[in-house]
């Protein structure tokens, strides 16, 4: 373990829990506002190595690490939700400022509590059961037409720890398999027939004062990960207008602090309120580019409770594309220009400089164009391309035919 950051730097100094691509890019905006960062990681966080200078790196994220981490920081903010609800409640009894505070940290650290929270606020949120029983999740796929959408409490993100699964029985065993390894209770929805997936970034500050970004339109793939971003979303202007009160009044309700990512569904023509994130997000990576002022430099803000930017797009049409590795070649090599063609509009590539591994988030591309499909397909195509360059291991040459019991014994 390297050492804890020194004494408290005359600039505004931010600690970030948390060394993966949300603390490096977050890094860079506060760099930008004269602001310094702190990052504590754990070892696999190689977003950040090389990267923010005061960088202290832990094997286990404990009270006593988390402490000494805030004596030496003015806000401390998130990059994940793997520290446990109650270390964050002890920062701030013992005065340390922790943005957001409990209550937003809490809920979206576990969707349970999410969900009953959300529920008894009178927010729309799908029809969900709590349980720490795999019958009570069997018994509640065969009440909706057989099929259910399994989702771990805790610990699950980016698809994993969510089960789509085609009959009851199904259901109950991913119920007990995500018991029996992480120990807390699940949470079961109806398979939904989702039209589309939005979501809307708000920033806010401690008094209150907040703004929403654009609402944009997510695509996940058949794990669940997100896969594309496309800004605006193509929803009507009354659609639009309900996402966005609908996440600011989820803002207020959970006291959130800096960012608050609000996953929404539109089921039925209305919109519910899948899930949260209160930190910078996936779905808001292309504010980097497409927006006035980014979602890492409005997070920034808000946990040091500076006046917020404006979030207007600047662009038509913008889009993002997760670059998920298919093998461990690094893609640094991969010939971006080529892919991108010549002229045109703007085609950012984001790197995260992360160790390449079959499955695993290493960058983004954004793209901007006039129109969102112009957007989304060269968006798509460049990620693609860099995915192409991690190279999946060779497939397994075809098995021959098999050893006589002769050839065995030779
Ligand atoms: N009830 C549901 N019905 C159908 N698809 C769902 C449902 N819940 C989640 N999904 C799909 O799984 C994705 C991941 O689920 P989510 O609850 O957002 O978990 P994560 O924390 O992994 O992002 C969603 O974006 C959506 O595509
Ligand atoms: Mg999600």
């Amino acid at each position: 373990m390297s050492a804890i950051p020194g004494p408290r730097a005359p600039r505004p100094r931010l600690g970030i829990v948390g060394g993966g691509q949300l603390a490096r890019m977050t890094a860079e905006s506060a760099d930008a506002l004269g602001v310094d960062v702190a990052v504590l990681a754990q070892p696999g966080d190689d977003a950040t190595r090389g990267q923010v200078t005061d960088r202290t790196v832990v094997e286990r994220l404990g009270p006593a690490v988390l402490q000494a981490f805030a004596r030496c920081c003015d806000v401390v903010t998130f990059d994940h939700e793997k520290v446990r609800p109650g270390d964050v409640a002890a920062l701030e009894r013992a005065g340390h400022v922790v943005r957001p505070g409990l209550v937003a940290f809490t809920m979206a650290a576990d969707k349970s509590v999410q969900r009953r929270r959300l529920d008894a606020l009178g927010l729309p949120v799908p029809e969900f059961l709590v349980t720490d029983d795999a019958g009570a999740a069997r018994r509640f796929a065969e009440a909706h037409g057989g099929r259910a959408v399994v989702k771990a409490a805790r610990g699950g993100y980016d698809g994993r720890g969510v089960v789509r699964a085609d009959r009851p029985s199904a259901a109950a065993a991913a119920a007990a398999t995500m018991l029996r390894r992480r120990g807390t209770e699940v949470v079961v929805e109806p398979w939904l027939a989702i039209e589309r997936e939005l979501a809307v970034l708000v920033a806010r500050r401690p008094g209150g004062q907040l703004v929403t970004y654009p609402v944009v339109e997510t695509r996940q793939d058949e794990t669940a990960i997100c896969r594309e971003v496309v800004a605006p979303a193509a929803i009507d202007a009354r659609t639009a207008e309900d996402a966005r009160r609908l996440a600011a009044d989820v803002a207020a309700a959970v006291d959130a602090v800096g960012i608050l990512a609000v996953e929404l569904f539109v089921v039925d023509g209305t919109v519910v309120v899948n899930e949260l994130a209160a930190r910078p997000h996936n779905t808001g990576h292309l504010t980097i580019e497409a927006c006035a002022t980014s979602q890492f430099a409005n997070h920034v803000r808000g946990v040091l409770d500076l006046p917020l930017g404006p979030t207007d797009l600047v662009v038509p049409a913008a889009a993002m594309a997760n670059v998920i590795a298919r093998g461990t070649t690094d893609p640094a090599a991969v010939d971006v220009e080529r892919l991108v063609g010549p002229g045109g509009d703007p085609v950012v590539v984001h790197g995260y400089g992360k160790q390449a591994r079959p499955g695993r988030k290493i960058g983004h591309v954004t793209a901007l164009a006039t129109d969102r499909d112009a957007a989304r397909r060269r968006a798509v195509a460049v990620a693609r391309g860099i995915e192409a360059a991690t190279r999946p291991p060779a497939p397994a040459p075809a098995p021959g035919p098999a050893p006589t019991p002769a050839a065995l014994a030779s």
